[in-house]
């Protein structure tokens, strides 16, 4: 038997339509798992979805979106509750969950107001705590599942401007090692990737995502590995989700080499 192997796995995708998450779902779907995917964009999640493999199981849910009887895509603003709601009534049982969706905005910490914190918490942290917790209490996590969280280095590794997102980040690592011990009883994991400078959109252009170039730059020099590729992540999201991490849990694995 293939350990890395995902045939026979149910696996929820956030913030699929772009970065990590698109790379995700693609490897995980060549990798056999059959995928509920969900991001914002229509356009760029269709295009995630007409890249997913056919090879996953039939999925026995209702889908209003897809084509594809094996794969199922939909529409979701996490920060909308009722949206998140449809989410998961549309959930078949799932035996991952990875959460990808996320932003990032540096602000200097002196310019922090109560808007900045909510809009940066709201999808970083409030958004995977309560998807997390409807998934449990509508019973569609399945025993042995498996959870991943993306935070990121700069956890430990402060940078300029950094404090809203690392801060949400590390509420983040904090809630997945909780989740962890709860949930063990069910052979259910909760791990985080806390991955170093990653080439997605997210960084692709410093201006319109509000990171100074010059801090990009300083950023870049401190991976001795350069920076990384989504696929990196996903690869390692395929262990997450697979068999063969099936005696990690609580854990945040650094990648980058930072
Ligand atoms: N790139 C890096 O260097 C890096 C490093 C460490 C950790 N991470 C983390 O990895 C995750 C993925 O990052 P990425 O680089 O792949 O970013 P990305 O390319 O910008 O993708 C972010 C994803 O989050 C989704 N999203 C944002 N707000 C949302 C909302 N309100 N509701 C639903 N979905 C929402 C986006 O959907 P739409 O595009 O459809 O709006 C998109 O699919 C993030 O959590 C990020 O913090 C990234």
């Amino acid at each position: 038997m293939d350990e890395f192997s995902l045939t026979g796995k149910t696996i929820l995708i956030t913030g699929a339509s772009s970065g990590i998450g698109r790379e995700t779902a693609i490897l995980a779907g060549e990798y056999g798992a059959t995928l509920f995917i969900t991001g914002r964009n229509p356009v760029r999640l269709r295009e995630t979805f007409n890249r997913l493999g056919k090879t996953g199981d039939t999925l026995r849910v209702a889908s209003d979106e897809s084509t594809s009887p094996r794969h199922v895509s939909r529409v979701t603003d996490l920060i909308i509750e009722t949206e998140m709601d449809a989410l998961v009534d549309a959930l078949p049982p799932l035996d991952g969950i990875v959460h990808c969706a996320g932003i990032v905005g540096p602000l200097p910490a002196k310019f922090i107001t109560q808007p900045d914190i909510d809009h940066m918490f709201g999808i970083n942290y409030h958004a995977p705590v309560k998807l997390t917790g409807k998934i449990l209490r509508k019973k569609k996590l399945s025993n042995g599942a498996s959870i991943l969280f993306m935070s990121t280095i700069a956890t430990k590794n402060p940078y300029f401007g950094g404090a809203l997102y690392s801060g949400s980040k590390a509420a983040l690592e904090a809630y997945s090692k909780t989740l962890a011990l709860e949930l063990v009883s069910k052979g259910i994991r909760s791990n985080c990737i806390m991955a170093g400078l990653v080439h997605t959109p997210m960084i692709e252009n410093p201006s319109e995502k509000n990171m100074q170039e010059e801090a990009l730059e300083r950023y870049l020099k401190r991976y001795p590995l350069g920076i990384g590729q989504p696929k990196e992540i996903a690869r390692a999201t395929i262990f997450f989700m697979s068999d063969a991490s099936k005696w990690i849990t609580g854990t945040s694995l650094i990648m980058g080499g930072e």
